[in-house]
C-alpha cells in the first residue's frame, strides 16, 4: 500500500511539458517551417501553373509568419538563444526536410510536400495544441492554431497542384510516388515531426535525389501566349505605353507579368537563406507574396474584362536576363525594376479614377503601398550583402548598373519576327478591348 503523501499531488496534464521542453518543440517546428519554405521558394520558377506559382508564394509567406512567431516565442521562453541558430538534436529531421529540395521533378517535389512533409507538420501542431497548456503557453496557442488551419489548406493545395502536374505528365508518376515513399519511410524511421523526443537518423542521400539548381528558364503556364517580351514598348520605343483603354490593358499586362518577380523573389530567398540572417527570409517571403498578389491583380482584371488566357502575353525576359549570374542580380532586378515605377503608380491610380475604372485604381494604389515597403527591403539587403563580403557582393549602384546592362542586352536580342508577333498580339488585344468596352 502506497504511503500517504504529505503534499497536494494529483495527475496534472497541464504540467506535462516544462518551459524547456516547450521551447525545444517550438524550435523544431521553426526549423521545419523554415526548411519547407526555403525549398518551396527555390522551386517556384520550375512550376508552370500560374495558380501554382501564386499559391506557393502565399504558402511561403504563411510559413515565414509562423516561423517568425515560433522564433520569437522560443526567445520569450529564454531557450539558450545561441542554440536557435542550429538544429541541435533535430538535425536528422531537418536534414530530411532539406532533402525535399533535391526532388527529382516538379511532381515529386509537390507530392512529397503534399503527402509527407506538410501533413507531418499539420499533425504535429494538432498534437502540440492538444497536449500543451493553453494557460502557460497561451501565446503559442494563438498563432499555432492559425498555422494548423493554414497547414490544412496547404496540404489540399499541394495535393491539387501535384495531381494537376501529374495529369499533364503521367510518365512522372512512378518516380514521384517512389520519391514520396522514400521520404515517408525515412521520416517514419526518425520518428516523424510529432511532439516526442528527437531521434537520430541516417544522413545518406535519398535514392532518386537530383541536386537542385536554379533553372535558367522559368516554366510557363501553357494556357497563356508564350513570349520573352510581353508588350511591344519594351522592344520598340515607337510603340506607345498608351492612355485611356490602352493604359488599362498595359497596366493589367504589367501586373500579370509580375510573374517574373515571384520567381526572382523565390530564387533570391532560397539563394541567400544560409548567407543572411533569419530576417532576410522573413522579408523575402513577404516580398515574394506581394509580387504574387500584384500578378494576380492583373490576371483578375483581365479575366473580369472578358479576355481569354490564350490572348494574354506572359513573358520571361527579366528572369532570363539574370540567369547564370550571381543571385544578387535577382535581388537587383526585383529591387530596381519593380521600384523604378513607384512614382508613376499614384498618377496612374488617379487616371484610372478619372476613367471610372475603380478596380485598376484600387490595385495600383495597393501596389504602390507594397512597393514602398520593397524599396526598404532592397536597400537593407543589398547593403547587408555588400557589408558581409564586399569582394563578392558589389555595392548597390554597381548591382543596378549590371542589371540594366543585362536587361538592355536581352532586349537587343529581340528578333524582327519576335517584334512583329508582339505588335500583332498587342494590337489585337487593344482591338478586343475596344469591342469588350462597347459590349
Ligand atoms: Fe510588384
Ligand atoms: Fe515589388
Amino acid at each position: 500500500m502506497a504511503e500517504p503523501s504529505t503534499f497536494l499531488l494529483r495527475s496534472q496534464p497541464r504540467a506535462r511539458w516544462m518551459r524547456f521542453d516547450t521551447a525545444q518543440l517550438l524550435k523544431r517546428f521553426f526549423f521545419c517551417e523554415r526548411t519547407v519554405l526555403v525549398s518551396a521558394a527555390a522551386w517556384i520558377p520550375s512550376i508552370a501553373s500560374l495558380d501554382g506559382k501564386i499559391g506557393i508564394a502565399r504558402c511561403i509567406w504563411q510559413s515565414a509568419e509562423t516561423a517568425h512567431a515560433l522564433r520569437e516565442r522560443v526567445f520569450e521562453l529564454r531557450f539558450p538563444s545561441r542554440l536557435l541558430e542550429e538544429e541541435g538534436t533535430d538535425a536528422a529531421l531537418i536534414d530530411l526536410f532539406t532533402a525535399a529540395r533535391n526532388s527529382p521533378s516538379v511532381p515529386a517535389f509537390l507530392l512529397c510536400n503534399a503527402v509527407v512533409l506538410l501533413p507531418a507538420l499539420r499533425d504535429a501542431y494538432q498534437q502540440y495544441l492538444d497536449s500543451s497548456d493553453s494557460i502557460a503557453d497561451g501565446p503559442t496557442h494563438r498563432f499555432l492554431s492559425l498555422a494548423f488551419s493554414e497547414k490544412h489548406e496547404q496540404v489540399a493545395l499541394f495535393t491539387k497542384w501535384a495531381e494537376d502536374t501529374l495529369a499533364g505528365s503521367p510518365g512522372d508518376r512512378k518516380e514521384a510516388e517512389a520519391w514520396t515513399r522514400a521520404i515517408a519511410s525515412r521520416l517514419a524511421a526518425i520518428g516523424g515531426v510529432g511532439v516526442g523526443p528527437s531521434s537520430a537518423g541516417e544522413c545518406s542521400p535519398i535514392v532518386g535525389a537530383k541536386p537542385y539548381s536554379i533553372p535558367d528558364h522559368p516554366a510557363r503556364d501553357e494556357r497563356f501566349w508564350p513570349c520573352r517580351f510581353y508588350w511591344p514598348d519594351i522592344v520598340d520605343r515607337d510603340f506607345p505605353y498608351g492612355e485611356g483603354l490602352s493604359l488599362q490593358i498595359r497596366s493589367a499586362i504589367s501586373h500579370v507579368n509580375e510573374v517574373w518577380a515571384i520567381e526572382a523573389g523565390g530564387v533570391m530567398l532560397s539563394a541567400f537563406a544560409d548567407v543572411l540572417p533569419w530576417e532576410w527570409i522573413h522579408d523575402a517571403a513577404r516580398w515574394t507574396y506581394d509580387e504574387s498578389r500584384h500578378c494576380r491583380m492583373g490576371y483578375e482584371r483581365l479575366m473580369s474584362w472578358g479576355f481569354d488566357l490564350a490572348e494574354i502575353p506572359l513573358g520571361t525576359y527579366i528572369y532570363e536576363s539574370a540567369s547564370g549570374q550571381d543571385p544578387i542580380y535577382r535581388l537587383g532586378m526585383l529591387y530596381f525594376f519593380e521600384t523604378k515605377n513607384i512614382r508613376h503608380k499614384l498618377t496612374r491610380a488617379q487616371l484610372f479614377h478619372s476613367y471610372g475604372d475603380s478596380l485598376s485604381e484600387h490595385d495600383m494604389d495597393f501596389d504602390w503601398a507594397d512597393e514602398t515597403i520593397h524599396a526598404t527591403y532592397g536597400n537593407r539587403w543589398l547593403r547587408a550583402l555588400h557589408e558581409l563580403n564586399a569582394e563578392k557582393y558589389p555595392p548597390a549602384d554597381k548591382v543596378r548598373e549590371k542589371c540594366e546592362l543585362l536587361v538592355t542586352r536581352m532586349i537587343a536580342s529581340a528578333s524582327p519576327a519576335e517584334k512583329s508577333a508582339l505588335i500583332a498580339r498587342a494590337s489585337s488585344m487593344i482591338q478586343r478591348a475596344n469591342e469588350l468596352a462597347r459590349a
